[in-house]
């Protein structure tokens, strides 16, 4: 029973039986973000299952005043030694590291991010035409990921599909509007394949293996590309609510553009710290998989991210995963007396499974 009755809460009921209609002609299961957004302006209610709880509430529990230094790391250094060192000790102590000089040019990036916010600026309709579907799987636009399980749901929207390898791409799910949002993916696409390959490698001789040990652990060219574009309205109430809640990715690398609004946090000696935005950099983060198969040498970072009162975020994580019947461990070479198997050799549909239905793996 809820006792939060506000003038948004009412308005909020009303459009609530309104979508029963729109439910059963369309069989959408819940009411987007972005529409929960634009009846809330002005406001600084929200409805109830969107507020946190303390331990979660990004005013009490982020830490003000500090910037945290994530490392900022760059790709075009001449000395591959000290490269490999540095994303090494990032992957190692962080997690999370930041790639300027990376060989996307700017432009494909803002292409990127201008394909994607026009694809979310349409009226509604014309977003729900790729709408998930109980078939589509992951792919599709939506707003639930992962059922919470106190009820609870974080601010945001969102758009996978697939950008490679082209076997695995439909491009049902690729917006056709704007018209050049498909030329823009694939031109993102091919230029972060080469970056994703460079840090493969890095990581791999970090750990003393050769280059191409890593990528082929986790499925060397069969290795997914999944994209995702998460869409932040402004929130009433930022201070209660969170984006995307506390999680560490399933992925092997995750490569993510944000856009300039502040939002990525990451949880470092019991704390939540801002990681500052730079223009054009992309953020890499370490998933489990890489921190399975390196056998705990590197570590998947605890990551969430919080809203903004008055302005639109975006990003665009791209998630590199193993195809699903691949089985991902620890790495032989890297297992020993001294180091045993810390984590259990599975297919990576079946990690999926365990992660998203919260059983043990
Ligand atoms: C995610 C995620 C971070 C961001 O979608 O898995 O962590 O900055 N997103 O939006
Ligand atoms: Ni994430």
């Amino acid at each position: 029973m809820r006792l939060y009755i506000t003038e948004t809460r009412i308005v909020w009921e009303i459009r609530k039986s309104e979508k029963i209609d729109t439910y059963r002609e369309r069989k959408m299961e819940v009411d987007r973000v972005q529409a929960i957004a634009s009846l809330s302006k002005n406001v600084d209610t929200m409805p109830s299952e969107f507020i946190r709880s303390e331990d979660e509430q990004p005013a009490i529990t982020t830490l003000h005043g500090v910037v945290l230094e994530v490392p900022v790391i760059d790709l075009s250094h001449s000395d591959e030694e000290k490269l490999v060192k540095l994303i090494a000790d990032a992957a190692q102590n962080w997690g999370l590291f930041q790639v300027v000089n990376h060989g996307i040019p700017d432009e494909a990036i803002s292409k990127l991010i201008e394909v994607g916010t026009k694809f979310f600026e349409l009226p509604k309709e014309e977003k729900e035409v790729i709408a998930k579907t109980p078939e589509s799987g992951i792919e599709g636009y939506g707003t639930i990921l992962q059922t919470e399980i106190d009820g609870k749901r974080g601010w945001v929207d969102h758009l996978f599909h697939k950008i490679w390898p082209p076997p695995v791409i439909n491009h049902k799910y690729w917006p056709k509007n704007p018209p050049s949002y498909r030329e823009a993916n694939e031109e993102y696409a091919k230029k972060l394949r080469e970056v994703s390959d460079n840090l493969f490698k890095y990581l791999s001789l970090g750990v003393g293996l050769e280059g191409h040990e890593m990528k082929e652990a986790v499925g060397g060219d069969d290795l997914i590309y999944l994209l995702k574009i998460n869409y932040y309205p402004p929130c009433p109430r930022p201070d209660l609510a969170l984006g995307v809640v506390a999680h560490t990715d399933m992925s092997t690398l995750t490569i993510l553009v944000p856009n300039e609004v502040q939002g990525l946090q990451v949880y470092r000696d019991g704390y939540w710290y801002n990681v500052k935005y730079v223009p054009n950099a992309l953020i890499v983060h370490i998933g489990d998989q890489i921190e399975i198969l390196s056998n705990g040498k590197y570590k998947a970072v605890l990551h969430r991210t919080t809203v903004n009162k008055e302005k639109t975020r975006m990003s665009w994580p791209v998630f590199l995963e193993p195809p699903p019947e691949h089985e991902v461990g620890p790495i032989s070479k890297l297992v020993n007396e001294e180091n045993p198997s810390k984590y259990k050799t599975k297919k990576y549909k079946d990690y999926v499974y365990c992660k998203l239905n919260k059983l043990p793996q």
